[in-house]
């Protein structure tokens, strides 16, 4: 009760001060963000299920980004998080609400947050709780599970102390080039007059939100939608990395901040014979101690809650491939069988291009930055404010056995999970094992064999999932913990005109239009003139919990990847469209839901962690962590020019001692004056942060790369390192540094 008070206090206050400033606004809004970038090594990656994918390094940092609306202090609210993650986990929105109930009571509860993951392959795994998914992560780590709940927590905070009187604007457009059907084959087998409604195979359409604090006017935040695949780096990248979605953040935010900001531009280009002088004249430090927050003092985007949140969404993902110049055979470098995917028989050779091919980075920026550049262009031209209601229904459905009534008064069922033998193929974005091919309706001896030692489906699983062979009967398979969810949440969450559906999988483009148009209809047709045509319905995918795919009645006949995926068989998606019209019809009728469906399970005290935490390390005899291992080596003209790579390698420790959270494991500093002062850090896209085992010597070494970008100021410069070590498990942790020698950069 207490707490209540405090908050219509606190609420109060914010109101007297705001009127007092003639602030306006529809609605209360906050913007909230955090870093969760988690364990940089070891750690399998989320995405791929390659047990080789294990993280050596960081691209650039993963974020939780959130929002909170509310109609008033006492009104509807809901939150809304956005996780450089592959995708939401039960566990992860479980332990969160405990969390959120502990500090704020029953403000927030699974009625009314969603947490959405933007599908990026590249973050460390380990936090899901069904079997399934942490197999090749060597069963839960939780380290990773820690950083994206400290992180989801820590931004709802402070979206929550940011709340403030302010409006909404909505805009939607075009991205272009940014992904393709990677399934055409399946998508051909959806009705022709169907298909003939649409003028592509994949949506193009992006929906964007924008924030505007209503007191001073400013811009806060800006959230959108769009549906392309986490898979701009492949299943052999090792470097963290929130891929292309996390990109088109990064040029955002860093986009926003640098609009209204006339930083001097320094237009006197200094005598490069004087800045390689001053730079020969600074060795490298030697490795010494630091405090804990050394690295977030040099961190260059400091997270003091006042930063303008950019996130970018991911919808209806499923069959949506960011590799637009196709797939190839990576041994003739012709296409692929058009139905399987393959060449000549092999799933392995078939490999998707990004436009940066055979750069995979750059693809990754490329498709990055077509999202960034639509979202500018919705941004700055969203005259269109949203008001309205505040809403939301929320339901849980056990995907065993939903009862779907069909149009025809057919009565079929969903099944119990199970996965197919065109999931084991794998995509052309990751190609999978090797003897599986998409669209296989067989299983050979050997699989089955191997099958059946796990778990024999039973009879009533293989007719009901027909046509798709059962390979893994996850939805029947307990030992030593349930394989795959039975219970999922669905969510529908409403902004006045703007409806935004909680999705706990990847619907495929035709998949999430279907389900788009039956809510729209259903919430239109249900009230008296509350919703119309202007009714803007998005979908959210991969949203607070995760069940890999959902694939239409039509797409499950062939069975390719995101069929073989479809975990609840072949009414999997009309039970889906049931369900939410359900949602939507009691939302447009202003009633309750009033059966709250099972609750899933808390799986966290059955988990089992096979992955060691660094038990504690001392560096080689002579050195010190921090200590240079390789200095910068120059260029025979003496200096650094844009395009060029300085790097420099360091003794360092396992970068799990201490994840360096909202801090920084690396850093380019420009000296000014005397000072040296931090310019990039490892959450740029020009500073590669490195990490791995001296073959030889068996300790760790820290390299930093730094790709000097067009926009660098001409100067001195040097890297610097962070990092953190314990000498025994039991000892406690030090932090130290180092630093390369200066070099001059023009
Ligand atoms: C920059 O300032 C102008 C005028 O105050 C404003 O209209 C514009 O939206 C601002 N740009 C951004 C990105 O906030
Ligand atoms: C302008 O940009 C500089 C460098 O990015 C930053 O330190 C500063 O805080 C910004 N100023 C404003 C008013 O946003
Ligand atoms: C511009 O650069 C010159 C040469 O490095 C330096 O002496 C001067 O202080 C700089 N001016 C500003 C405003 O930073
Ligand atoms: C793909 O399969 C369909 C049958 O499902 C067949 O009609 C078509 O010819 C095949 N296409 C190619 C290019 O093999
Ligand atoms: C879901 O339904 C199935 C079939 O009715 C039942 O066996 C199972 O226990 C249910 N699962 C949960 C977690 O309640
Ligand atoms: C629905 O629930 C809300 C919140 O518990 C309550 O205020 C409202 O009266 C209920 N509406 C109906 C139609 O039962
Ligand atoms: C050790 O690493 C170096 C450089 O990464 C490599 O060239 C060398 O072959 C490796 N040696 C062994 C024994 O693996």
């Amino acid at each position: 009760m207490a707490q209540n008070y405090v908050i219509v206090a606190l609420g109060l206050v914010v109101y007297a001060w705001t009127w007092m400033q003639g602030a306006h606004g529809e609605y209360l809004i906050g913007v909230g963000s955090y870093d969760m970038t988690g364990p940089a090594a070891d750690v399998n990656m989320m995405g791929y299920a390659n047990p080789l994918q294990n993280t050596a390094g960081i691209h650039f940092r993963l974020r939780a980004r959130t929002f909170i609306v509310a109609e008033s202090l006492q009104g509807p609210r809901f939150v809304f998080v956005n996780l450089d993650a592959g995708m939401a986990s039960q566990l992860l929105t479980i332990k969160v609400l405990e969390r959120l109930n502990s500090r704020f009571g029953n403000l927030y509860t699974e009625e009314n947050v969603a947490i959405s993951g933007t599908h990026t392959h590249a973050g460390p795994g380990g936090y899901l709780q069904y079997v399934v998914y942490s197999v090749t992560s060597l069963g839960f780590v939780k380290q990773s599970f820690d950083a994206i709940a400290n992180a989801i927590e820590q931004s709802i905070i402070q979206a929550h102390n940011n709340l403030k009187p302010g409006s909404i604007f909505m805009n939607t457009g075009d991205v272009k080039d940014a992904g393709i059907n990677r399934s055409p084959s399946a998508y051909l087998q959806n009705p022709a007059d169907e298909r003939a409604r649409y003028p592509t195979n994949v949506d193009t359409q992006m929906t964007l939100m924008r924030f505007v604090d209503g007191a001073s006017g400013k811009n806060i935040g800006a959230f959108s939608w769009f549906p392309t695949h986490g898979t701009s780096m492949s299943n052999q990248n090792k470097l963290i990395s929130g891929d292309n979605k996390g990109v088109a953040a990064r040029l955002f935010e860093d986009w926003f901040a640098s609009q209204n900001n006339s930083t001097n531009t320094n237009s006197t280009v200094p005598d490069i014979g004087q800045l390689m002088k001053k730079a020969q004249s600074i060795k490298a430090t030697r490795g010494k101690d630091c405090k804990k927050l050394a690295s977030q003092a040099s961190k260059v985007r400091k997270n003091d809650g006042s930063l303008f949140v950019g996130a970018f969404c991911q919808s209806n993902v499923g069959d949506v491939s960011p590799n637009v110049l196709g797939a190839f055979c990576i041994d003739s470098g012709k296409p692929c069988d058009f139905n399987r995917s393959s060449c000549h028989g092999n799933d392995q050779l078939c490999v998707g291009r990004g436009p940066g091919y055979p750069d995979e980075i750059l693809s990754t920026k490329i498709i990055g930055e077509r999202q960034f550049k639509t979202a500018v262009k919705l941004f700055e031209s969203t005259s269109e404010e949203l008001s309205g209601k505040i809403d939301y229904r929320h339901v849980y459905l056990n995907f065993t056995d939903i009862e779907v009534e069909l149009d025809s008064n057919k009565v079929v069922k969903t099944c119990p999970a199970a996965l197919g033998p065109g999931f084991a193929a794998g995509t052309t974005d990751g190609p999978g094992l090797f003897g599986f091919q998409q669209g296989d309706t067989k299983i050979n001896p050997f699989w089955k064999n191997v099958r059946d030692f796990l778990t024999k489906p039973s009879q009533y699983q293989v007719d009901c999932q027909n046509p798709k062979p059962v390979l893994l009967s996850t939805g029947e398979m307990f030992y030593p913990y349930p394989w795959a969810p039975a219970i999922l949440p669905i969510q529908i969450l409403r902004l006045g005109k703007l409806i935004i559906l909680s999705v706990p999988g990847e619907l495929t483009t035709m998949a999430g239009r279907r389900l788009r148009e039956a809510v729209k209809e259903t919430l239109i047709s249900s009230s008296n003139g509350e919703f119309d045509d202007e009714t803007h319905v998005v979908i959210a995918g991969l949203t607070n919990t995760y069940s890999q795919y959902i694939a239409t009645f039509e797409e499950y006949q062939q069975q390719r990847y995101e069929a073989a995926s479809t975990l609840y068989g072949p009414h999997t998606l009309s039970a889906y469209i049931q369900e939410f019209k359900k949602l939507a019809q009691a939302m447009a009728e202003g009633e309750n839901i009033t059966i709250k469906g099972p609750s899933p399970p808390d799986l966290s005290s059955v988990q089992i962690s096979f992955l060691l935490d660094p038990l504690g390390e001392s560096p080689p005899k002579g050195v010190k962590f921090g200590d240079i291992k390789e200095d910068v080596a120059f260029p025979k003209r003496g200096y650094f020019t844009k395009g060029d790579t300085p790097s420099a390698t360091f003794w360092s420790a396992n970068p799990r001692y201490d994840l360096l959270t909202e801090g920084t494991f690396a850093a380019v500093e420009r000296l000014q004056g005397e000072r040296w002062i931090s310019v990039y850090d490892d959450d740029d896209l020009s500073l590669f942060f490195k990490w791995k085992v001296d073959n030889s010597s068996l300790h760790g070494l820290a390299t930093i790369e730094w790709e000097i970008p067009n926009d660098a100021v001409s100067g001195v410069y040097r890297l610097k390192h962070f990092g953190a070590t314990r000498t025994t498990i039991i000892s406690p942790i030090n932090y130290f540094t180092g630093a390369s020698s200066a070099f001059a950069v023009q």
